[in-house]
């Protein structure tokens, strides 16, 4: 039987994303075959440390490892499933489906059940320019990040398969969803009846352009804002320039907030030789009458950039891939990319001198708590309320009741 995860890297469940990552270097060290080559038992012992730390270091396995066990984590035993506990879905389809035959991709996300467009790996290079994603590494991303309290109303951009729509339609009381893709919104259509949400109101259009006389309480973006020389595939390609979706986002957002509204965005933009990573952002906000909180998450070089799409959706052969390679780092060169910069900007609407603070999230995914990030609004509040640094010296502070302060004690060598 296979042990513990959290055993084998001799961490806590409660362990972070740190404590993860150290506990598997030192152990890695430790087992590895370089230094135990002839001790087979050290080898399985390293096999197993490196799949553990395969899973606790992935939000999204780790989360299926805690909820079901080393059954459900690993890539390979999910298709088997579970007798007599896999789930059943009576899934609806309309006549021209039954003919021509359909296959449809299925997330579960939380309790949440998730219908999109099927992707595979070897399907590159034909993927359709209306293809609905299902839920990936930025949906979670969004999602994490989002604060849950009560609103009266929310807005979702760009909602796709609607997954941002219908988490945020448990904590308000209604939610609009735009898409400009209409295969999007009858996913997300389908996916709301499926999961018994009924205040959320689908609506086409270009961004904020169906909801131009509205204003909300929460607004959250997961826009096209990959930085692309294509117009191939509406998920991806906003078709703009350069950065400029992103700029548009961030820069109009605050005019769909009420006073003290927040927004979610995520979005990427271009850093020019030697640029401070915030930089660009902090231009765009400027005189926009919102607090910004910038959270970095990755920061990645053309080629990098070009090569993770060009192996993804621009086809199977090495000739596709060198063809799309070229196009994508040509474009970089031409529009003057030096590094791509992508991350989350929360902003809050506020008509009082404002400010802006740029963190960069360590490593991974985030598990950012509503209670945290409203903490950060908070201190940033406070701070910008003292005349000068000094003045912090002079006040008492205190640590809040969920901070865990861990201390590991070493015996020194006698
Ligand atoms: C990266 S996907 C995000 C989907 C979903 N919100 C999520 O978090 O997984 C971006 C979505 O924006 C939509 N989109 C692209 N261009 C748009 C536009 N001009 N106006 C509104 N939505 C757009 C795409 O159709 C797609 O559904």
């Amino acid at each position: 039987m296979r042990r513990d995860y959290y055993a084998v890297l001799e961490i806590t469940a409660t362990a972070g994303p740190r404590e993860v990552r150290q506990a598997y270097r030192r152990l890695a060290r430790q087992y590895s075959p370089d230094v135990n080559f002839w001790d087979t038992q050290a080898r399985a012992l390293f096999e197993e440390i490196a799949e553990a730390y395969r899973v606790l270091s992935d939000q999204a396995a780790r989360a299926m490892y805690d909820r079901f066990g080393a059954a459900v984590a690993g890539d390979d035993a999910l298709p088997a499933g579970r007798r007599g506990e896999d789930v059943h879905l009576v899934v609806e389809l309309g006549f021209a489906e039954v003919a021509r035959g359909t296959s449809v991709r299925l997330d579960v996300h939380g309790d949440l059940v998730l219908v999109a467009d099927r992707y595979r790996a070897g399907d590159a290079g034909i993927i359709a320019r209306d293809h609905v994603s299902g839920v990936n590494l930025s949906s979670l991303m969004l999602a994490a990040l989002a604060i849950r309290r009560p609103v009266p109303s929310a807005l979702d951009v760009g909602t796709g398969c609607g997954i941002q729509a219908l988490l945020t339609a448990r904590h308000s009381e209604t939610v609009v969803a735009t898409d400009v893709n209409p295969r999007a919104l009858t996913f997300a259509a389908f996916n709301a009846r499926l999961n018994g949400v009924e205040n959320v109101e689908l609506v086409q259009g270009s961004f904020f352009e169906p909801v131009q006389d509205r204003r909300f309480d929460l607004v959250v973006a997961n826009p096209p804002f990959v930085i692309s020389p294509d117009h191939d595939i509406m998920f991806r390609d906003s078709g703009l320039p350069g950065d400029t979706v992103s700029r548009e986002i961030l820069t109009q957002a605050p005019e769909f907030l009420n006073e003290g509204g927040l927004a979610h965005l995520l979005a990427s933009w271009i850093l020019k030789e030697d640029e401070p990573w915030w930089n660009p952002v902090e231009g765009w906000l400027e005189g926009r009458g919102c607090d910004a909180w910038l959270l970095l998450y990755k920061t990645e070089d053309p080629l990098a950039s070009a090569s993770d799409w060009a192996k993804a959706f621009h086809g199977n052969t090495e000739a596709d891939y060198q063809r799309a390679m070229d196009r994508w780092l040509d474009y970089y060169k031409e529009i003057g990319v030096a590094t791509i910069a992508t991350g989350a900007v929360t902003l809050r609407r506020r008509s009082v001198p404002n400010w802006l603070r740029a963190d960069e999230y360590p490593e991974g995914m985030p598990t950012v708590e509503t209670d945290a990030v409203l903490r950060i609004f908070e201190a940033q509040d406070f701070l910008s309320t003292l005349p000068s640094d000094e003045e912090l010296l002079g006040r008492a502070l205190t640590v809040v009741d969920a901070h865990r302060l861990d201390r590991t004690l070493r015996r020194s060598q006698p």
